[in-house]
């Protein structure tokens, strides 16, 4: 497979992953990420399929604008993945920072909708187009003391559910992915207690690799996935009801 992908928050963890899956199938990868200095040692881990760009995804002048440059640069890509994203604090609803609560949404729900709405005209025009959202298994189920990220990967599912509907038959397919916990950068440090209680409900009882996440982000963001779209991907070590 050639052609071009934009992979958000591609400078640490399932983004990174995604972004090495992507390059070993020869597709050109924009690599997304706020974190500059990050996306260029991700470029450098890559190589030549890789080129890194400074986005911050709550900026839609700056979204619409690495657009046009990842298009001048590398062609218009035929794959979007969105995986930008933060937990925000932890602290019950009674607490919770209010300011808190608006970047956690600005960044998880409303950077994917910029990203989505910079690329899908140009996936429209062009007939084809694949875009991945990396939701949660916590927007399904729900965690404590965290009901911002909860809320807002509730949200990127029912986005992808009406994107999904909504572009069926002009070619553009849109998924989710609801991973379990994965030992990334987004826990910060991670205690053994803490470990132990994102793991308590995951039968398979370990944390999701992100290669793993990444193999169903290729897929989906391939031409073999030809007739699932709006629809949330499980991949939670059988933690999953639904
Ligand atoms: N790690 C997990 O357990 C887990 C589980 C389910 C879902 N997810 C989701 O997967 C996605 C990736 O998470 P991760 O574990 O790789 O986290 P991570 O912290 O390793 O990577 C997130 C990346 O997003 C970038 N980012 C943050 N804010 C940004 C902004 N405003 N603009 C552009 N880039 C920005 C960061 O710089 C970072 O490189 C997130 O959406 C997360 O919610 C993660």
């Amino acid at each position: 497979m050639s052609g071009t992908a934009v992979v958000t928050g591609a400078a640490s963890g399932l983004g990174r992953a995604i972004a090495h899956r992507f390059a070993r199938e020869g597709i050109r990868v924009a690599l997304w990420d706020v974190d500059l200095a990050g996306a260029q040692r991700v470029a450098t881990e890559i190589g030549a399929l890789a080129t890194p760009f400074a986005v911050d995804i709550t900026d839609t002048g700056a979204v619409k604008a690495a657009w046009s440059a990842t298009k001048a640069g590398l062609g218009t890509p035929s794959i979007l993945v969105n995986s930008a994203g933060i937990l925000g604090p932890s602290a019950g609803i009674a607490s919770y920072p209010e300011e808190q609560w608006h970047r956690v949404l600005d960044i998880n729900l409303n950077g994917t909708f910029r990203c989505c709405q910079a690329a899908v005209p140009d996936m429209v025009a062009s007939g084809y187009g694949r875009i991945v959202n990396i939701a949660s298994i916590a927007g399904k189920d729900g965690n404590p003391n965290v009901s911002a990220y909860v809320a807002s990967k509730a949200a990127v599912i029912a986005l992808t559910k009406s994107m999904g509907k909504e572009l069926a038959t002009l070619g553009v397919l849109v998924n989710a992915i609801t991973p379990s916990a994965s030992e990334t950068a987004i826990f910060g440090d991670l205690t053994d207690e803490r470990r132990a209680k994102l793991l308590a409900n995951v039968p398979m009882a370990r944390m999701v690799r992100p290669e793993e996440v990444a193999e169903l982000a290729y897929w989906l963001s391939s031409p073999a996935c030809s007739f699932s779209t709006g629809a949330a991907f499980d991949i939670s070590g059988g933690r999953a009801t639904y």
